[in-house]
């Protein structure tokens, strides 16, 4: 049987570059998202659904008419949006995530296959008490401070339990009496913040660099809401898709967890604001004005994190520091874009 590729959430920032990445290596894929797909990416895909992952019925039925053995599921509300609606944001992280890990089990076991389920989780699962501690602690291991503050960061690391949840009860490992090959195998990063040259996030409290950087880029003023010493990790958009295909193409038995961080580059909102000077010296001076809630998630997120595990088992290495992923990938591409947007 010929296996297609499942996309949730597929007219996001990561399902643009994902689609044509995937597209560029012969998968057949089928979409689904709550909004019409990018006419850009249509010819891509077998089949784009509009609807709703939470609609049983249609989904139901995206399940019966294809048999996946890889689902790349990105539908989330992120970090601000989950604030403003707390218990629909829960119900759309986590019980959408548990719709498609079960929907996943019941296709592989039918199959008898392993069905891949990559999932996108983020540094939001980290919730470091204070300043101090943040600063002494630059570089966070996936176990450390997993204590998540937000809405979000509750709901993405209670799917990369309910991940793993699935993957244990339904493939056993090995030394299990239940052993046998096929179910589901769930395998997550956590992603630091992650910058397009082509889009914008909606709802997230990294976007105030993506968000300087395009309004730079189109000439115009920016307020940001967080301080310039405020300090997380970034990766350009092409680095987060080629580490998430990576991992999924991993042997499974080089994985010694299903959850992994990755680093790219670790920079302050001043450090990105110096460099989006230089690049556009002409657009109106950013001004900086904290917004206290969102100033005090990214508080809690780290400076950045050891993904030492990532580098062992699939050997994940990031391409850019934070002036390559300006001068080699932002500035080249985002320069193209808006000019041809004229
Ligand atoms: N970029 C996400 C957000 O800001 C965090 O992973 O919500």
């Amino acid at each position: 049987m010929s296996y297609y590729t499942l996309i949730t959430g597929a007219n996001g920032e990561f399902g643009h570059g994902l689609i044509s990445k995937l597209y560029a290596q012969g998968t057949k894929i089928i979409t689904l998202d709550l909004n019409d797909l990018d006419p850009t990416l249509v010819p891509m895909v077998e089949k784009a659904y509009r609807l709703d992952l939470m609609g049983k019925e249609g989904v139901d039925e995206i399940f019966e008419n294809y048999d996946f053995d890889q689902i790349y599921h990105l539908a989330a509300l992120l970090s601000t949006s989950s604030e403003r609606i707390p218990a629909k944001a829960c119900n759309i992280n986590v019980m959408g995530t548990v719709g498609v890990l079960d929907r996943a089990v019941k296709q592989a076991e039918k199959n008898h296959i392993r069905v891949k389920v990559m999932f996108c989780s983020t540094i939001a699962v980290y919730g470091l008490p204070n300043l101090e501690v943040k600063a002494a602690n630059p570089f966070v291991s996936e176990d450390q401070f997993v204590t998540p503050t937000t809405m979000y960061g509750c709901n993405k690391l209670a799917c990369e339990h309910l991940g793993s949840y699935y993957t244990f009860n339904y493939m056993q490992l090995k030394d299990d009496p239940r052993k046998r090959d096929y179910g589901l195998d769930f395998r997550c990063i956590r992603f630091p913040g992650v910058i397009s040259a082509f889009t914008l996030p909606t709802g997230g409290t990294s976007d105030y660099a993506p968000e300087m950087i395009h309004a730079a880029a189109k000439g115009e003023k920016y307020n940001c809401f967080v301080r310039e010493s405020a300090k997380i990790p970034f990766i350009t958009m092409p680095e987060a898709i080629d580490a998430l295909m990576t991992l999924s193409q991993a042997p499974a038995e080089k994985l010694t967890r299903r959850v992994y961080n990755i680093g790219g580059f670790a920079a302050t909102a001043g450090e990105i604001y110096a460099l989006v000077r230089e690049s556009f010296p002409n657009a109106p001076e950013t001004t900086f004005n904290p917004d206290v809630a969102r100033q005090g998630i990214v508080d809690t997120w780290p400076e950045d994190v050891n993904d030492e595990a990532a580098r062992r088992d699939w050997g994940y290495k990031p391409t850019h520091t934070l002036r390559s992923a300006f001068t080699e990938y932002l500035l080249p591409n985002i320069k193209a874009f808006y000019a041809n947007k004229k």
